[in-house]
Parts: C-alpha cells; sequence; structure tokens
C-alpha cells in the first residue's frame, strides 16, 4: 500500500467521531513500534516528522524508512511534515516523498502568516498534497523550539474564519489551550473556543501537544471537532524510561538490540493506549 491520503481519513474521523493519531517518528524503532500497533489495532495512522527528526534521521532515510512501511502495512499509513517552519521545509519534504504538509507561520503576525500559508496551499494543492496550518501560538517545547506562556496566544474564532477563508488550508492546529511536551500543572483546555472555532471553520480541526491531555478531555475535545491528534512526548517518555531500566538492570549490556528492542515494544503499547484513546481502533 502507497500512502494514504490525509483528508480521507480525518474527513472519515469527523464524520464518525474519532481523532486519526499523528504520532510522531524519531528512528526506526518508532516506525516499526507504531506500524505494528496501527496494524494490530485496526487502525490508520499518520507519521508525522518535525524538522529536528528529520534532521536526526536524514529526510532520505526517513521517507524510504516510512515508504517501506507504508507498503508492507495493512492499514493506511500517511507521512505528514510537522510544524513546516517555511517554503523551503516544504519543498524538501514534497520532493523527498511526504504525503502531506504541516506549514507552521504561527510566529508570524496574522496576514504574513495567511500569505505564507495560502502560498504552501497553493503549490500544494496543484500537486494533490495537503496541508494543515496553524493558528494562535501553543505554548511549550517542540524539538528546540520554546513557546513560555508570554509568547502563547489561543486562536480567535474570527481570525480562524478569514484564515481558512483565504487560505483553503486542509486542516487546522488552532491553539486551544494545549501544549507540547510536558504541561505545567493541569491542561486548561478552552472548549467554548474550540467549537467556535469549529463553526467558524467547518474543516477539520488538529489538537497539538496530545501527551498528558486528560482522557475525558481528549474524548470532549474529539466530540467538538477536533480530528486528528498530534502524540510524541509520552512515545519519547516510555522508549527512554524502558532503555535506562535495561540498561541499569544490566550494566554490562553492549548489544544495542537488546535495550532498544524492549523500547520498541513499550512504544507500541503507548501507542495502542491513544489508538483507543482517539476511537481510532477498527476503522480500517
Ligand atoms: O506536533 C507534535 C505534537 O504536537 C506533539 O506534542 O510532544 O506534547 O505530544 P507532544
Ligand atoms: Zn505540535
Amino acid at each position: 500500500m502507497r500512502f494514504g491520503s490525509f483528508s480521507y481519513w480525518l474527513k472519515d474521523g469527523l464524520d464518525k467521531g474519532y481523532a486519526v493519531a499523528q504520532i510522531n517518528i524519531n528512528n526506526l524503532e518508532f516506525v516499526q513500534a507504531i506500524i505494528e500497533a496501527a496494524e494490530e489495532e485496526r487502525a490508520p495512522v499518520i507519521l508525522g516528522a518535525s524538522e529536528g527528526a528529520l534532521k536526526y534521521m536524514g529526510l532520505d532515510y526517513a521517507v524510504a524508512i516510512a515508504q517501506t512501511a507504508a507498503e508492507r502495512s495493512s492499514v493506511p499509513v500517511m507521512l505528514h511534515l510537522d510544524h513546516g517552519p517555511n517554503l523551503d521545509w516544504v519543498l524538501k519534504a514534497i520532493r523527498a516523498g511526504f504525503s502531506s504538509v504541516m506549514i507552521d507561520a504561527s510566529r508570524l503576525p496574522l496576514e504574513e502568516n495567511i500569505a505564507l500559508t495560502k502560498q504552501v496551499v497553493d503549490l500544494c494543492h496543484s500537486l494533490d498534497i495537503e496541508v494543515e496550518a496553524e493558528l494562535g501560538r501553543i505554548t511549550g517545547t517542540d524539538d528546540d523550539l520554546t513557546i513560555d506562556e508570554r509568547m502563547a496566544t489561543l486562536c480567535r474564532p474570527e481570525d480562524a474564519e478569514r484564515f481558512v477563508g483565504e487560505t483553503h488550508v486542509d486542516a487546522l492546529a488552532a491553539a486551544i489551550g494545549s501544549a507540547h511536551g510536558h504541561y505545567k500543572g493541569k491542561p486548561q483546555l478552552d472548549f467554548n473556543r474550540l467549537s467556535a472555532i469549529r463553526k467558524a471553520t467547518g474543516i477539520p480541526l488538529v489538537l497539538h501537544g496530545g501527551s498528558g491531555i486528560p482522557d475525558d478531555d481528549v474524548r470532549e475535545a474529539i466530540g467538538l471537532g477536533i480530528a486528528k491528534m498530534n502524540i510524541n512526548t509520552d512515545n519519547q517518555e516510555v522508549f527512554t524510561e524502558k532503555v535506562r531500566e535495561v540498561l541499569q538492570e544490566n550494566p554490562k549490556l553492549y548489544d544495542p538490540r537488546k535495550y532498544l528492542g524492549p523500547g520498541r515494544e513499550a512504544i507500541k503499547a503507548m501507542v495502542k493506549k491513544k489508538l483507543a484513546l482517539t476511537g481510532s481502533v477498527n476503522r480500517v
């Protein structure tokens, strides 16, 4: 199977009341764990790759691994550029073979975010590539970028309506109070804002910072129009904890397979939990 269709599966999620999980990849073990979990749970899944992960893995290695995974997989697999910072990265990703992209121009003033996003959408749609964009600024740490609370802004429904109308973007990551990385205190999602943005835009919405949000809040957000949820930190954490545990218990260990293998199993178990939480089990 080649890569699945980003908008087909997000629309399926919206229609049926579940969210497609975007699980970020960091190395080969992540990809293997995600695909095994998705196949066992019969779930469509999006492999998300950020600029930092692509610099670490190598763009061509990352695409080759994801393509092999998608071809061998019996469930739909998409490869999505996560938080593409500029046109240059979008072009690199498209040329390398990504099936969809995110342009994140949320650091720019609204007018400039609209202009850059529209440029990316026009280019991508001419190539049948679908686009996610970000409006408002999501707080927390993603890759090497930290947005502290003073820099974060929530998405305004009236801006979202204008943004979607002018850019024709396919999915919107609207900042509604979720955060990348670890939460300081209990996450406070603004559900009224989410409903208003959903009404104002009518397109699938994306919840970033999916690690650490209480399960009930995730379910409520999905009920209000979240059709894709992004998860990275929870998997990084269980992988590293397992590797650390194995190495501490076996200080003489030197074969990487003996600690990466258990790390991979820990990711797989976490991904299965997330697929259940997003309601994407048995959708294929
Ligand atoms: O774009 C990636 C995500 O928003 C991941 O967030 O690391 O907090 O799960 P997370
Ligand atoms: Zn994100």
